[in-house]
C-alpha cells in the first residue's frame, strides 16, 4: 500500500472508498478463504502467517485477480517478536477490519502431551488474539468505525476432552468476544466470534469442506457438509458436535461485511450486529 501503487488512491475499482483488512492465518485454510473474500470485496489486505512463501503466492494471485494492494507481513504469532511486529503493524493504522484467525489445536491425553506446546496454543489461540485486539481497538473508536472478527469454534461451548487446552482456549474466545460485543456498544465498531463447525483445511484435511465457509462467510465452495471425528477416528465418547451443527442457514456475511457502513455518524444507533455467529 505505497504511494506508488496503482491502487494506493481513496477509491476502489469500483469507485467505493478503499477499506482495509488484516488477516492472520492466510496462508491456508479458513484465512486464506477470508483473504480471497474480502479481495474479492475489494478490501486492501495484510496477510499474517509464518510461510512466506505461501503468503507471496496468495497475495500475486490476488492482487493479479482482483486488483487490491496486498502486504505480506511473515510473523510467528507465538514468538515475542513476531507478534510485536504484527502489533505495531495494527498500531500504526489500524484496518478496518481485523480477523484474528491463526489457530492451532492439539488432540491426546493432555497429561501426556507436550507443555510447550499446549502453552505455544494458548499463545496463539488467546494472547496473540488479545494483543491484536488491544491493539486494533483504540484506533477504530477514534475513528467510530472497524470490525473484529475473532474466529473461535463450536469447540468453545463445552468441555473437549482430548481436545482439552484447544476447547478452552475458545471458550475464552467466545467470552471474551461477548464482553467486548458489549463494551463496544454505541462506539460505531463491532466484534464478533465466528463458531465454524468441523471444516475441511489443511489442519483438517479428512474433513469435507462444510458449512463453515459455504453458510458463513464466503460460499467458496458448493462441497458437501463435513462430519465424523476429529480427527478421524479419533475421541470416541466425546460429545458429538454434529448434533449442535445448524444446518448452514442462508446468512449474510454479516462479520465480513460489517465495516461496509462507516457509521461515524449514527454509530450510537447501528445494532452492533450477533456477537457470536454459528455457521
Ligand atoms: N478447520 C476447522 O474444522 C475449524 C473448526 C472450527 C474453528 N476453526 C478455527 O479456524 C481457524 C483457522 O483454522 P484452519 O482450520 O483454517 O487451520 P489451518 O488450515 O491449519 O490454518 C492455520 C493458519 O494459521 C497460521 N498459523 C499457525 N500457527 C501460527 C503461528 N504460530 N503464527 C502465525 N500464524 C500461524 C497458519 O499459517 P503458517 O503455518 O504459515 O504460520 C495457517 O495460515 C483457527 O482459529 C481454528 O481454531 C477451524
Amino acid at each position: 500500500m505505497t504511494a506508488s501503487d496503482p491502487t494506493a488512491s481513496g477509491t476502489t475499482a469500483h469507485g467505493g472508498p478503499r477499506r482495509s483488512a488484516l488477516v492472520t492465518g492466510a496462508s491456508a485454510g479458513i484465512g486464506a478463504a477470508f483473504a480471497e473474500a474480502l479481495a474479492r470485496e475489494q478490501y486492501d489486505l495484510v496477510l499474517v502467517a509464518r510461510r512466506a512463501d505461501r503468503l507471496e503466492e496468495l497475495a500475486k494471485r490476488l492482487r493479479d485477480a482482483r486488483g487490491v494492494a496486498i502486504e505480506v507481513l511473515a510473523a510467528d504469532l507465538t514468538d515475542g517478536a513476531g507478534l510485536a511486529r504484527v502489533v505495531a503493524r495494527v498500531e500504526e493504522g489500524p484496518p478496518d477490519l481485523l480477523v484474528n484467525n491463526a489457530g492451532h489445536g492439539s488432540f491426546g491425553n493432555f497429561a501426556e502431551l507436550d507443555i510447550d506446546r499446549e502453552v505455544g496454543e494458548i499463545q496463539l489461540n488467546v494472547v496473540a488474539l488479545v494483543r491484536l485486539t488491544r491493539a486494533a481497538l483504540p484506533g477504530m473508536i477514534r475513528r467510530g468505525h472497524g470490525a473484529i472478527i475473532n474466529v473461535s469454534s463450536m469447540a468453545g461451548f463445552q468441555p473437549m476432552p482430548f481436545n482439552a487446552t484447544y476447547g478452552a482456549t475458545k471458550a475464552f474466545v467466545n467470552s471474551f468476544t461477548e464482553a467486548l460485543h458489549e463494551e463496544l456498544r454505541g462506539t460505531g465498531v463491532r466484534v464478533q466470534a465466528l463458531c465454524p463447525g468441523f471444516t475441511r483445511t489443511d489442519r483438517v484435511p479428512g474433513h469435507r469442506r462444510g458449512g463453515a465457509l459455504r453458510g458463513a462467510l464466503l460460499r467458496v465452495d458448493g462441497g458437501g457438509r463435513g462430519g465424523g471425528s476429529f480427527p478421524p477416528g479419533a475421541g470416541a465418547g466425546r460429545p458429538d458436535l454434529r448434533a449442535r451443527r445448524r444446518e448452514p442457514p442462508d446468512v449474510e456475511p454479516a462479520a465480513v461485511h460489517a465495516p461496509r457502513t462507516h457509521p461515524a455518524s449514527d454509530g450510537a444507533s447501528q445494532p452492533a450486529g450477533p456477537a457470536r455467529l454459528i455457521p
